[in-house]
């Protein structure tokens, strides 16, 4: 441990006012929750809102409020449970070792740990009849006003128990209107937002698609108080469940318009049995609070992803030139080595070798035969892969390769030799989906090969840079072999593929643990935090016309910061390909077109923009975005970047509608997050012909100026996007 910090370890810290009450606050730097137990020893959530300044008020709040539990329906439980006095919506459901059905839960003790800002408190609860143990986990970052909950159930009872729903977190609101955000989809339309006012009854918000699990639904929402979220005012909070699979979150209004809301795996065909002396560790519901609307509570989530969760979160990034839309699979070495050129020409950092690179028996020429034999393909790569990472370093660019370990098609080596590796029903036809089906990760030997997968590429080809890891096929069938072999229920299958997963990336993490790797999911079917902490970024979605990617990127950018969002320059839209790369400058930028089919002007211009990138990527990968204007409040969207000593920032604006209106800005867009008492210069950059745009020279403001005027991109139909460059002057 480290001496210089302090280490406080507090237990039975719970506040005692008389014997028969307990107060626990949780407390960030501005909010807390607070729970209290009763006379029989229960615990249930009083407060969440605003810090009070004394503890001992938190004693007198529940006394404010007039909710009978005469009303069935209704329960503040920090955890609740069913069988027993609970009739609403339950977080845990346990059959217990002698088939019996019925728990609950009384406070035992709690602890907290500190150290550095973070603390992690853990309540104890104990069922006063089964030997259940539930341990609920609150991790707080203090400062940043996050917190990710868990929870543990312990199955100390004399045989196996069974847990039929199993929440990592049950919240409790007393406010009088809420407003949820939820962000569904589809493929290419991925994470579209729906506000609406919550009613009584419960608002679901799930997935059952198992492996790409958010492309449908996404376990990402906003619940606001009192009124629909805004921007820069009122209460919100912003939250995600860090669950790679199955989840689902109910958000339900009790009779007296309480919210609760539940949240967790999916308990759908997902009943887990615990043996004796077994736990069940939940996975995290992570959520940041603001009392000044989503942009400040996005601003703590984005800082506490860079520092505490992303792989290399506050690290570089490699712009990259991919292969996958300029070829398809059609693509032999000498193709591949012109694109390697391209990418040293161009400017780009690493160029990306995508799909079809694999399989001979089966060749890869196409999405329906081959995945799963991660051999060279000798016609495609006689000199194989090898040569390609040695082209790369002759060029002075380094080298990255897609693979899509998890899946498999019916026309492989692998699956004639492995069919019992893969999820299917053993006694009905196979449903394929984009021609592939799911491995089965429940398997430790279909782990190691997964494993194996990655280990090969880079023990072949140390040098390798970067992995793309795709994912296209959703879980049809559900049923594994291996957990039949083995006595298992069948109903482990979605949690145990998501466990294997887990276990495979830790592995590699353990052997390489810098090499930056994308998530992608035949689009945007994954993206959370925890994959985050093996990833260092994500792909969106496969819709990369620019107008589209304004809102997907606005979407996502709520819950994640821009340093984990890959964003391609493509041929998809029929914007200039200036608004294409200004687009994709406010993520991680990359391109995948054939830079042999640009205009000599496009790629002068992709040129310069990718040098003035590299000067300002800091700003964006590292720096702190304020959302300006939204592009579904006006024909025009606008973002900026600003610096941690606040002496830099960049703005990006756009015409983010195909209505036709002469001049889009016709008032200035104020700035934020500057020094009202600093001079700033804004030039504008990535201009397509030099020296062409209204604001190319330099004009000295106030910060103060900025933030409270502001400035017009004079954006226009024939001035579609505009990069300005803001820059302290001494
Ligand atoms: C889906 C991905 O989203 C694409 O970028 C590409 O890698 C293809 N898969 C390859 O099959």
């Amino acid at each position: 441990m480290n001496i210089r910090t302090t280490l406080v370890i507090i237990c039975f810290l719970a506040i005692s006012f008389c014997e028969s009450q307990t107060i626990i606050p949780i407390e960030t730097k501005d909010f807390s929750m607070v729970f209290k137990t009763d006379a029989q020893n229960r615990l249930w959530n009083v407060y969440f809102g605003k810090k009070l300044k004394n503890q001992s008020d938190y004693a007198e709040v529940d006394k404010q409020y007039y909710f009978p539990d005469a009303n069935a329906g209704i329960s503040n439980s920090a955890y609740t449970p069913s069988g027993t006095w609970n009739l609403s919506e339950p977080a845990l459901m346990v059959k217990h070792h002698d088939g019996n059905r019925s728990t609950e839960l009384l406070f035992h003790d709690v602890s907290k740990e500190e150290l550095d800002g973070i603390s992690v408190t853990k309540i104890k609860l104990l069922d006063p009849v089964y030997n259940l143990k539930v341990v609920l986990n609150y991790k707080v970052w203090h400062d940043l006003n996050v917190v990710e909950q868990w929870a543990e159930i312990v199955n100390n009872e004399k045989g196996k128990i069974e847990l039929g729903k199993y929440a990592s977190a049950n919240l409790f609101f007393t406010n009088k209107d809420f407003y949820l955000t939820h962000f569904q989809g589809e493929y290419l339309r991925e994470m579209m937002p729906t506000e609406e006012k919550l009613t009584q009854g419960i608002k679901t918000v799930e997935s059952k698609l198992g492996t790409r699990a958010m492309l449908l639904g996404t376990p990402n929402f906003i619940v606001s108080f009192e009124n629909p979220a805004q921007e820069d005012s009122g209460l919100v909070m912003v939250g995600q469940l860090a669950w790679s699979g199955n989840f689902k979150i109910e958000f339900d209004i009790d009779s007296n318009k309480n919210l609760r809301v539940i949240a967790g795996i999916n308990p759908y065909e997902s009943s887990y049995g615990l043996q004796k002396g077994e736990r069940f560790k939940t996975p995290s519901l992570i959520y940041s609070i603001s009392k000044s609307g989503t942009g400040l509570a996005s601003r703590q989530l984005h800082s506490w992803a860079k520092s505490h969760r992303v792989l290399n979160g506050n690290g570089d990034r490699l712009t990259l030139l991919n292969n996958w839309e300029a070829t398809y699979f059609d693509f032999n070495e000498n193709k591949l080595s012109e694109l390697i050129k391209n990418t040293k020409n161009i400017g780009l950092d690493l160029f990306l070798l995508d799909d079809g690179w694999f399989g001979n028996k089966y060749p890869r020429n196409n999405d329906d035969a081959g995945l799963g034999d991660w051999q060279e393909n000798k016609k495609k790569l006689p000199s194989g892969l090898g040569y390609l990472v040695k082209e790369a370093e002759k060029n002075d660019v380094k080298f990255g390769i897609w693979i899509e370990p998890e899946m498999v098609n019916p026309e492989s080596e692998l699956f004639k030799n492995h069919p019992d590796w893969v999820i299917k029903q053993p006694e009905r036809s196979i449903k394929l989906y984009r021609n592939q089906m799911v491995l089965d990760l429940t398997n430790p030997d279909v782990q190691d090969f997964v494993f194996g997968v990655v280990d090969d590429i880079f023990t072949k080809n140390p040098k390798v840079a970067f992995v793309k890891w795709d994912c296209n096929a959703v879980i049809y069938n559900a049923y594994s072999s291996y957990l039949e072999d083995k006595g298992i229920s069948q109903t482990h299958i979605y949690v145990d593929y998501v466990q294997g997963l887990y276990r495979v990336l830790e592995r590699i993490r353990k052997k390489y643990p810098d090499v930056p790797m994308m998530l992608c999911s035949g689009g945007g079917g994954r993206a959370d935090y925890e994959f985050l902490k093996y990833f260092t970024e994500f792909w969106p979605s496969d819709n990369t016309d620019p107008i589209e990617r304004i809102f997907l990127q606005w979407n996502y950018s709520y819950f994640f910061p821009a340093i984990t969002m890959d964003c391609h320059v493509t041929n998809w839209g029929k914007q200039p390909i200036k608004y294409k790369v200004d687009v994709a400058s406010m993520g991680k930028l990359g391109f995948d077109v054939d830079v042999d089919h640009l205009s000599k002007e496009e790629l002068e211009f992709s040129k310069r923009a990718i040098k003035n990138y590299n000067g300002f990527k800091n700003l964006v990968l590292h720096g702190t975005q304020y959302r300006l204007a939204s592009p579904y409040q006006n024909p025009f969207a606008s973002v900026m970047y600003v610096n941690e000593n606040k002496s830099q920032a960049v703005m990006f604006s756009f015409l983010s509608s195909n209505r036709f209106i002469e001049r889009i800005t016709k008032r200035p867009i104020k700035l934020k997050g500057l020094n009202s008492d600093k001079k700033y210069s804004v030039r504008e950059i990535n201009l397509f012909q030099e020296g062409e745009g209204s604001l190319v020279n330099p004009v000295v403001y106030s910060g103060d100026f900025l933030m409270n005027v502001g400035i017009n991109p004079e954006i226009s139909v024939k001035r579609t996007s505009v990069v300005l460059l803001v820059d302290e002057v001494k």
